[in-house]
């Protein structure tokens, strides 16, 4: 390497030697087959991909009050029920105040082993006296302290060096990590999001506090898909699984209304029917309008108003746009374009559309409707919740279960369609 001019980086940065050496391996080499841990909460399994995996670290987030501590209750009480062993450590209530809850929630007597701490040291230095848990539920991270480094519970530095050795700790030994965290609803998160690239999996729990229904949902998950969605109801007693949620996110309405759509949703393998709700309220003064979503993407639905504005001749320049999705529901599905564009027509208009009609499909720039992914399914499900009419792209397949089913190539078709 004599002749080679030595740069001044490569003469700071050589690295050629005093590393040790790390060996290689193939990709098709034998590895143990993944093992699921079922809770019993099939809901809650059914979210996680099949079950909770040994050794993995899973963050649980969602906004305070939306039910984490007693999904998490339920999901210990289930694993202890069923003879394995359950921690449950609580940083933000006495463990008086979640025997409470448990009794409440009829799980007094599931032998969970319960704490109130907040030090990690702590924490591991018990559970390493004894044989690991098969679930280690830490409420919340953001309450926990690591004496390894300065500074208080929930900054940055705290949430993210707690979370290193209780990982470190479940992932030594095989234990099944549950750490929860507070996210606040506009995303400004000092503490969970920090963690997201060190856990294996993220779930985010939702729901609008002032409704019944929650939803579970995977964001990442290294051990399975992330399409299934956990769906229950928050009663007086708890959490009540629904396995069957294709009706939840109707409004029950009896008459035709305008700027009201029904969405067959698909979720995982399960449809959902969902209706979407819009509002225009035409401005006089020359104010800003505003636009609120709620349930929705704003972006998306900026794209859609630019869409219906520019390839339709629509005008909801000097008006005011309300969209909100029933029930508490958030919508990720991009085949909900239409269904939202045919409930923004049909408020403008002030047309309401067919009661028992259905709508999907994805909008592109071009105003065209897209083909969407398991149409057949969506209107099978419609059909079988008593829906008459599906509205879809293009070439969307023959009438099926004696619905009537209409293809449109783009959105002019459908403000035809709406004013008919
Ligand atoms: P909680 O699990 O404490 O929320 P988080 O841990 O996400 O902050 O749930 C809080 C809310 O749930 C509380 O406001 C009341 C409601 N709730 C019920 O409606 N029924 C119940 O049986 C329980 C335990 C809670
Ligand atoms: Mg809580």
């Amino acid at each position: 390497m004599e002749d080679a001019p030595e740069t001044r980086f490569t003469a700071k940065h050589d690295l050629s030697g005093g590393g040790r050496a790390i060996a290689f391996e193939s990709l098709d080499a034998p590895t143990q087959p993944l093992t699921r841990r079922k809770t019993g909460l099939e809901e809650f399994d059914r979210a996680l991909g099949g079950g909770i995996v040994p050794g993995s670290a899973i963050l649980m987030g969602g906004e305070p009050g939306i039910g984490k501590s007693t999904l998490l209750l339920q999901a210990a009480a289930a694993i202890a029920r069923s003879g394995n062993d359950a921690v449950y450590v609580s940083g933000e209530e006495a463990t008086g105040q979640v025997r409470l809850r448990a009794g409440r929630l009829g799980l007094a007597d599931a032998p969970i082993r319960l704490a109130a701490a907040t030090s990690v040291r702590d924490i591991l230095t018990t559970l390493a006296q004894g044989a690991p848990p098969a679930l280690l539920v830490i409420d919340s991270i953001q309450t926990m302290h690591s004496d390894m480094i300065e500074g208080a519970p929930g900054t940055v530095s705290q949430v993210r060096a707690s979370a290193f050795e209780l990982i470190r700790y479940a992932k030594e030994n095989g234990v099944a990590l549950v750490l929860v965290g507070h996210v606040t609803k506009d995303g400004n998160i000092a503490g969970p999001r920090v963690l997201e690239h060190m856990v294996d999996v993220v779930m985010s729990f939702e729901g609008e506090r002032s409704h019944q229904y929650r939803i579970l949902r995977a964001l990442k998950n290294r051990f399975g898909a992330v399409d299934e969605i956990g769906v229950f109801a928050m009663e007086g007693h708890g959490l009540a699984e629904v396995s069957n949620p294709s009706m939840l996110f109707l409004s029950g309405r009896e008459e035709p209304l305008a700027g009201s759509a029904v969405f067959p949703a698909l979720e995982g393998t399960r449809p959902v029917l969902v209706e979407i709700q819009a509002l225009i309220v035409r401005l006089q003064s020359g104010a800003t309008p505003r636009r609120a979503v709620v349930g929705w993407d704003s972006g998306r639905l900026a794209m859609l108003l630019a869409v219906l504005e520019s390839r339709c001749g629509l005008n909801f320049s000097s008006a005011e746009v309300y969209l909100n999705v029933a029930g508490g529901y958030r919508l990720a599905d991009p085949a909900a374009d239409l269904a939202v564009a045919a409930a923004l027509v049909s408020a403008l208009a002030d047309k309401p559309l067919p009661l028992r009609s259905t709508w999907f499909g994805e909008v592109s720039l071009s105003g065209e409707v897209r083909p969407v992914a398991h149409a057949g399914l969506r209107m099978k499900e419609a059909a079988k919740l008593g829906f008459t009419q599906a509205t879809g792209p293009a070439d969307t397949g023959p009438a099926t279960n004696g619905l009537q089913v209409f293809g449109l190539k783009g959105l002019p078709a459908l403000v035809d369609r709406v004013m008919a």
